[in-house]
């Protein structure tokens, strides 16, 4: 039996960044919308034009930029919803445009106040307001999995009849369990009499931690896409993740009989751009991205790898992108060798930021004598996201003195604007030099922030191992994160705290 090609649909900007922790602003989405596409993707869920001029941007940004994906945005059935979401895509190679209205009992009652009827009528009308548009139209009935089953069939033939080419089966709670989903796959299958015009979707939230049974089920079922996200991210506790529905149909072939075109070796630089870019860390036994994941412990575990591999391991670490050995470059590595190891990690850079990559390179190998890929990771994050992101308060210098039964001194030196204008210090003693750093901070800045959250963790091995910083800040009710690096855990800090604040007034 040959292969199916199951569409790998990613919705990290979209569903994923709904997630609490993880907005990201349009240098960084563009950035993972780039990585997303090098990953092989075939659709990439860009966001949801109408919520807010900024989610309008971005998907029009990356429709314009990203190629070899097709670019996909989120709209409800209203006119406004179809018309921002066709506007921000209509510059895409292959754009799509995704109409979502719920069709469970409990939504239509409390949500929608809507009749059957009405939820018919509406799927047919949006439907084809979409199509009217453009021929790659993706209808999703939102509860999918609580809906009755015959009239489930009935919004699926209507939104087909209507131009709908991609139909999306949400389980949107997370309620569904994999036999009775897959029979709802089934039954579509042989009921709704014009399936064969659309390629059936799924779309599995992982509140019971079903998302990718019931994903897989469905595939089984005859399912043709499978909607995820990079680390599983997405609303409460998540959808579907990339990595893992790809890896189980590669590594399974045998029983799924489908495969994907996803570039494996990719996965893991993609789940750590995601998750250095939100901040929302990898917890490390999660399925094939987690630091643990081909880690062995137990004697007799390594015993057996050592005279077999397989005897322990059903996937090679070099397929989804761990490198054997990561210790890479040092003091006196060249810029041919930096780019080397930047395209093994999957990123491609023009010879501007390699440039900016490698005077950033240079610097750290100043303080630090071994360099290590999550090294080399962060200042490519750093220089692709800083390259975008206009910098207003920059850190000139600081000094901080603290010790036993003292009170911690902080001084800090800021600039403020392109040009070196307005330099100010600050020196303030606060409970601790994290403390300091902050307060002389909202001092410099004018800005009444609020510290919500700051975490510090070793992006590598060793006492010279670079930290880094991420910080959650509030200001005027809404939340901002930033995050820092450095080999110096205090300078680390400054910067996080500051690249919260310059999203505040960018
Ligand atoms: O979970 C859900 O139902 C969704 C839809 C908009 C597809 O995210
Ligand atoms: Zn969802």
């Amino acid at each position: 039996m040959s292969d199916r090609k199951i569409v790998i649909f990613d919705t990290t900007l979209r569903d994923g960044e709904q997630s609490p922790g993880a907005s990201m602003n349009i240098p960084e989405k563009l950035e993972v919308a780039q990585m997303l596409s090098s990953l092989g993707v075939d659709v990439i869920e860009a966001g949801f034009p109408v919520v807010s001029p900024g989610d309008f941007e971005s998907v029009h940004k990356i429709a314009q930029v990203v190629k070899g994906s097709s670019v996909c945005a989120l709209a409800r059935c209203k006119d406004r919803d179809i018309e921002a979401a066709w506007d921000a895509i209509k510059d895409a190679e292959n754009p799509r445009i995704h109409v979502f209205l719920a069709t469970s009992p409990i939504h239509r009652e409390y949500k929608l106040r809507m009749t059957k009827e009405q939820v018919l009528e509406n799927t047919d009308h949006f439907v084809r307001k979409a199509a009217a548009l453009t021929s790659n139209i993706e209808f999703s009935a939102e509860d999918a999995s609580r809906t009755e089953i015959d009239f489930l069939c009935q919004v699926i033939e209507v939104a087909i009849n209507a131009g709908a080419t991609t139909v999306n089966i949400p389980d949107t709670v997370g309620y569904a369990i994999p036999a009775q989903f897959a029979e709802y796959i089934r039954t579509l299958k042989t009921t709704v009499p014009n399936i064969e015009k659309a390629i059936i979707s799924v779309h599995c939230h992982n509140d019971l931690g079903l998302a990718m049974a019931n994903s897989l089920a469905a595939v089984e079922a005859g399912a043709g896409q499978v909607e995820c996200t990079i680390n599983g991210l997405g609303e409460r506790a998540g959808n579907c993740s990339l990595e893992e529905i790809t890896m189980a149909l590669n590594t399974r072939r045998d029983a799924f009989h489908a495969s994907t075109g996803i570039v494996t070796r990719r996965l893991v630089p993609a789940s750590q751009l995601v998750s250095g870019i939100t901040g929302l860390e990898v917890p490390r036994n999660k399925a094939i991205v987690g630091r643990n994941a081909f880690a062995h412990e137990s004697g007799i575990h390594q015993d057996g790898m050592l005279k077999n591999c397989m005897t322990y391991e059903i996937m090679r670490p070099e397929d989804v992108g761990f490198q054997k050995t990561d210790l890479v470059l040092g003091k006196h590595s060249g810029r041919a060798a930096l780019n080397d190891k930047v395209n093994q990690l999957g990123y491609t850079l023009t010879p501007e930021q390699l440039n900016k990559l490698f005077e950033e390179f240079k610097v750290l190998t100043d303080r630090k004598k071994e360099i290590y890929d999550a090294d080399i990771q962060s200042l490519v994050q750093r220089v692709l996201v800083k390259e975008t992101t206009k910098y207003s308060w920059k850190l000139e210098s600081y000094s901080s003195a603290s010790g036993t039964g003292k009170k911690p001194v902080t001084s800090i030196k800021l600039s403020h604007g392109d040009f070196f204008v307005e330099t100010e210090s600050e020196t303030t003693t606060g409970d601790g030099p994290i403390d300091g750093i902050f307060l002389a901070i909202c001092k410099l800045t004018g800005l009444a922030l609020t510290c919500k959250e700051y975490r510090v963790h070793s992006v590598t091995v060793g006492h010279d191992a670079q930290g880094k910083v991420d910080v959650t800040i509030s200001f005027n009710d809404r939340e901002y994160r930033g995050q820092g690096l450095s080999t110096d855990s205090i300078e680390a800090s400054i910067l996080a705290f500051l690249d919260a604040v310059n999203r505040i007034v960018m």
